[in-house]
Order: C-alpha cells, then structure tokens, then sequence
C-alpha cells in the first residue's frame, strides 16, 4: 500500500433523525443507524487502471446527480468531454486522488494547479456519504503544503452549495461553453 493512501471512516450524510413523539396508537420506526459496511473508503492517487474507469465515473456523476440543475443538451455537452484524450491527458495533471469503496472507485478529485480544485466527482451510488467532503479536505491539506493561501474552483449549480459547506465563497453566476453549450458555474474562493 502506497504511504499516500489513507483508509478513512466515511461521514455519513444524514444523521440519524429525532424520533416524532408518540400518539396514542401509532408505531414509529427506529431512528436510522449508519451502515458499517459501507465503511470505511480508502483514498490513494491515480494509477493507471483509473484512466480508464474514471471517464466512466465522471459520466455516471453528471448524468445521475446533476440532472436536476442542467438540462439534456447541457448534460451531454458535459460529458462529451470523457471521450476525448484530452480528458485522459487532463487527469494526469497536477495532484488526482479517487476514493474506492470495496475496492471499486467512486470518486475522484484533482487540484491543478496547486492553488485550483479542478475536478470534483462522486459517483450517484456513493453520493451523500461525506466523500466528497474528505477528498475535497484531502486536496486542501495537499494545496496548504504546496503554500497555497488561496483555493480557487468553478463550482457546477450541483456543487454551489457543497462549496459553501465547505467554505467556498462566490455567488455570483457566469457562462461556461461545452461542446456549444452554455453551462452556468459559480467562481468560489476559499482562503486556507
Ligand atoms: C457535488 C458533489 C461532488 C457532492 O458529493 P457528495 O459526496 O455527495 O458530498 P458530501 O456527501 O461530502 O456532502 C457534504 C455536504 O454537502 C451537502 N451537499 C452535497 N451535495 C449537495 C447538493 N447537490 N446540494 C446541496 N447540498 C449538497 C450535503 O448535504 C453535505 O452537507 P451535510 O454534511 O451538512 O449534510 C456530488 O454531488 C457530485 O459529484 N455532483 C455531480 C458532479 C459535479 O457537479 N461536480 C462538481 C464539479 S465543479
């Protein structure tokens, strides 16, 4: 196991909810507890093998989680870019981690260049489990080490408000083309 690989107990999203009080008469279920099993992922760079999985990932993140903020032309637009080699080429630039949950990638994250969080993509089956939230403070602590103070990123309308979570500041909207369509993004900023 490479010394950069962390193995980290995942977040769960959503807390177990206070129970509703009792009426006469009526069953409630038990308060939601967290699966260990899905428990815990493990976060390591880039290998080889992820060039071919990830396009495949970053289709099934837009696809499954960000259909509610784009629509289908500005879906497919987005992830035209996987099937290109500058995709490949672009997940070898600067620092590239990806979550693997029993063993199989869910996630990735990239920090190119060191002051600029890239790419930020969850997989729809792994999604609210804190992932992104790790990997995202994985590549800040990577960014802090590289003496950055300040983090850029172009957040989608999906990730506006997981970078405020985070800290991000920016809020005001702007264009981005893919592939001949206009896409809104947010630039946020983050002072480490
Ligand atoms: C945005 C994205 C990366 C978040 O991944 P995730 O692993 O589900 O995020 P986390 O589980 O770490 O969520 C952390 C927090 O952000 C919140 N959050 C996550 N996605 C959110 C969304 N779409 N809208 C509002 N809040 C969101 C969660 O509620 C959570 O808050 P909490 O801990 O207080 O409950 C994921 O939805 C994704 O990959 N989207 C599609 C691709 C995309 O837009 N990538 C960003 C390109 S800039």
């Amino acid at each position: 196991m490479s010394i950069l690989t962390r193995l980290i107990g995942g977040r769960r999203r959503r807390q177990p909810q206070p129970q509703t009080p009792s009426r006469p008469g009526t069953v409630f279920p038990p308060p939601r507890q967290p699966d260990p099993d899905a428990l815990p992922f493990e976060i390591r760079p880039l290998v080889d093998s992820d060039l071919v999985s990830l396009p495949t990932l970053f289709r099934d993140s837009i696809l499954g989680l960000a259909d509610n903020d784009y629509d289908p032309e500005q879906l497919q637009a987005w992830v035209s870019h996987a099937g290109s080699p500058d995709f490949t080429e672009a997940l070898t630039r600067g620092t590239t981690v990806v979550a693997l949950q029993f063993g199989r990638p869910v996630a990735f994250a990239q920090l190119a260049p060191a002051d600029y969080l890239n790419m930020l993509y969850v997989h729809p089956d792994a999604a609210g489990e804190g992932i992104a939230t790790l990997l995202c403070q994985y590549l800040e602590d990577e960014a802090r080490i590289a003496g950055t103070q300040q983090l850029l990123t172009h957040a989608s309308k999906t990730a506006h408000r997981f970078f405020k979570t985070m800290g991000f500041v920016g809020d005001i909207p702007e264009d981005v083309k893919r592939n001949g369509e206009k896409l809104v993004r947010y630039r946020m900023e983050k002072k480490l």
